[in-house]
């Protein structure tokens, strides 16, 4: 099997659950259910996981699951910025843990009429939930101004405005095949060149069609809303843009950044309580891990412990926007 045609291996396994430490009857949320890696770790320590996915096919996985697992195992369709209102829903008080694995799966990735890769030709969709507007829609009616812009900020992309006029040029686009060809045109791909031209355009436009990283600040805060105290966050990011969120949550809500924000400078009187304790330093995989995971390579792991302050006014549209 090669590296894109392996099923979604489950990365950072075991140093996840040593950050979440689970124990036989506590409530652990996995709010990236995916193949169910997570979840199923989770169950065999003796925790009731209620697991969320915004993929139906992720989530028809978890139907399976729960078949198999009974009352230990609830799958849940939608975004896990609502992680805290789901649980309500369902009268979940405060939980013990909570897990994010953001990004896309192996799954969605090696589909290639998912629309995720550069790698297979299929309609250029994106979209993790198969609802809302797919990535050719966008493309081919965002103006050049505000594509050049998404590919700079999603993609760290330093050419995103030859790529936009290419794009723009090119229109109407339909297939991944063609988008792909276009970007590595615009910016000149060498053949010799390890990292495909095209692989920081794809990120952009994926993390803009599924607001990837509004997601993230809200999951976070939501995560912060339904732990309880002594409760374990544990997060899993794939590139800089999202660990760079997930740092900063962690470091302002343990009070290592002091209480202010870019706009709210801190006074004495408004400084909230601490949420999190106990940062962990970054985790990242072991070249044990990487030689049977590649995939792994990028990933870092974050994780805190509960407080027993009282959540923190919402930051979420701010922290995306860092
Ligand atoms: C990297 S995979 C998780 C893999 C999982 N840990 C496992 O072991 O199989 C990420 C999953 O999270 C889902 N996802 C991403 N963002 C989401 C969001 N905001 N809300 C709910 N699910 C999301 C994706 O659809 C995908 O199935």
């Amino acid at each position: 099997m090669t590296e894109e045609r392996v099923p979604h291996a489950p990365v950072l396994l075991d140093e996840v659950m040593a950050a979440l430490a689970p124990a036989r009857g506590e409530t652990h949320v996995d709010g990236t259910f995916g193949a169910g890696g997570y979840s199923r770790a989770l169950l065999a320590a003796g925790a009731r996981v209620f697991a969320i996915d915004r993929d139906p096919d992720a989530v028809a996985t978890g139907r399976a699951l729960e078949v198999e697992q009974g009352d230990a195992f609830t799958i849940m369709a939608g975004r896990f910025g609502e992680l805290d209102t789901m649980l309500a829903d369902r009268d979940v008080g405060g939980v013990d843990g909570v897990t994010f694995d953001i990004g896309v799966s192996s799954m969605q990735f090696d589909q290639a009429e998912r629309g995720f890769s550069f790698q297979d030709d299929g309609p250029l969709d994106m979209r993790m939930s198969k609802e809302g507007q797919t990535a050719a829609e966008w493309l081919n009616t965002a103006d050049e101004a505000e594509i050049a812009d998404v590919i700079y900020r999603y993609g760290e992309e330093r050419r995103s405005r030859r790529i936009a006029r290419s794009i723009v040029a090119a229109r109407p686009l339909s297939r991944t095949g063609e988008f792909a060809m276009i970007v590595r045109k615009a910016v000149g791909h060498k053949p010799h060149e390890p990292k495909d031209p095209a692989t920081r355009t794809f990120q952009a436009i994926r993390i803009f069609i599924n607001r990837e990283l509004d997601e993230l600040a809200h999951g976070l805060e939501a995560a912060e809303a339904a732990l309880k105290p002594g409760g374990r966050l544990a997060v899993v990011s794939f590139h800089s843009l999202e660990d760079r969120i997930v740092k900063r949550f962690l470091k302002r809500r343990s009070g290592a950044s002091g209480a202010g924000s870019r706009h709210h400078p801190p006074t004495q009187n408004d400084a909230p309580a601490p949420t999190f304790a106990h940062i962990a330093k970054a985790v990242r995989p072991t070249q044990a891990e990487l030689a049977h995971n590649p995939r792994a390579r990028s990933a870092t792991l974050r994780a805190g412990v509960r407080t027993e302050a009282p959540a923190w006014p919402s930051e979420a549209v701010e922290m995306a926007q860092c």
